[in-house]
């Protein structure tokens, strides 16, 4: 039982199919040895890709996870690490922000892979992503930073997250390196890529999506309202007719669309960990898959 890994566009990165995600790491609580226990769990299992943000845990996750790391710096040869910039939230770590707001210049994305290679305790981070669509991106100045960071070594890949099929167009056509992903949020309670031309668009560029919040943040399990229960209820059954757990269900959904989609993973618990690996293993067949999808729109496909 392993995660297959599969090439995100034809320039690369290859990755695992499955991704853990560090957004809440700050909250599972873990000490070092512990979380140092969980990356080294999640590589033997196949899991080695990471995917952070600077500003998760209020700008303190990339840190914790970097001292895990260097606890086993021989681990690092083996893993792949996503990190995201562009936000700059109001935070008591960051008094110079009055308001949220985005940030794309050339300055700062510079300033900010500095800072999140600092934090990670590496040299190079295997993909950046622009975390947000901004407002007032210039391309010209995405080019020029993630252009000198490729030839430094310090970056490898680039993508973007939340971008529409139209920013991703605009940027494709300016840029002078290939976007490799689409990072969008992606679940059985969250269908919108299906008809925003997110999806299409990356199995027209082939390039593979990845996919946050896969079990929409928890609220496939524990989310109140009628749509929830719905899709809940499909997933029990779907469940019992393939002897796996609702989880793994969800996750052999996104697994199967052809685009290739890259769940990423939020949970810090092995167990669950564990369970979502062997998810790669299940097929749904097609009335299944469609069953999931007429559960989430409430209506059967015309
Ligand atoms: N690019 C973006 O804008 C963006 C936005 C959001 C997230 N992300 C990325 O996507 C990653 C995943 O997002 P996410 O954390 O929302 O993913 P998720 O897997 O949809 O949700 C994780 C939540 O679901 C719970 N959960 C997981 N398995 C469960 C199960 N079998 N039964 C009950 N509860 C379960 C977890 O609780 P436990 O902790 O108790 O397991 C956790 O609270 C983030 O870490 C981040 O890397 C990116």
């Amino acid at each position: 039982m392993s995660v297959p890994r599969i090439e995100l566009a034809a320039a690369g990165p290859q990755l695992s199919r499955l991704v853990l995600g560090m957004w809440r790491l700050a909250d599972w609580r873990l000490g070092t040895d512990e979380l140092l226990a969980l990356i080294e769990a999640s590589v033997e299992l196949g899991i080695t890709t990471f995917d952070h943000a600077d500003i998760y845990g209020d700008h303190t996750c990339e840190g914790l996870f970097g001292q895990a790391l260097r606890r086993r710096p021989e681990l690092r040869q083996r893993m792949e690490l996503v990190t995201k910039c562009g936000i700059k939230p109001v935070s008591a770590n960051r008094p110079g922000h009055g308001v949220t707001h985005y940030d794309t210049r050339r300055e700062h994305i510079l300033r900010s892979v500095e800072s999140s290679l600092r934090a990670l305790g590496t040299d190079r981070i295997d993909l950046l992503l622009l975390h947000r669509p901004d407002l007032l991106l210039d391309p010209d100045e995405i080019a020029a930073a993630v252009g000198a960071l490729r030839d430094a070594g310090k970056v490898g890949h680039f993508g973007v997250s939340n971008f529409t099929a139209s920013q991703v167009d605009m940027l494709t056509a300016r840029l002078p390196f290939p976007v490799v992903t689409n990072q969008i949020e992606i679940s059985p309670l969250a269908i919108g890529a299906w008809s925003d031309g997110t999806l299409d668009q990356c199995q027209r560029l082939r390039i593979a999506p990845m996919a946050w919040s896969p079990l929409a943040g928890g609220r496939l399990f524990h989310g109140r309202d009628e749509r929830h229960r719905r899709v809940r209820r499909v997933l029990g059954e779907l469940a019992a007719e393939l002897d796996a757990g609702a989880d793994q269900v969800a996750l052999a959904w996104l697994l199967a669309h052809p685009a290739g989609i890259l769940p990423i993973l939020g949970t810090g618990k092995l167990d669950r960990i564990r369970a979502a690996v062997a998810a790669c293993d299940l097929s749904l067949v097609r009335q299944q898959w469609f069953r999931l999808w007429t559960a989430s729109t409430g209506e059967e496909v015309p």
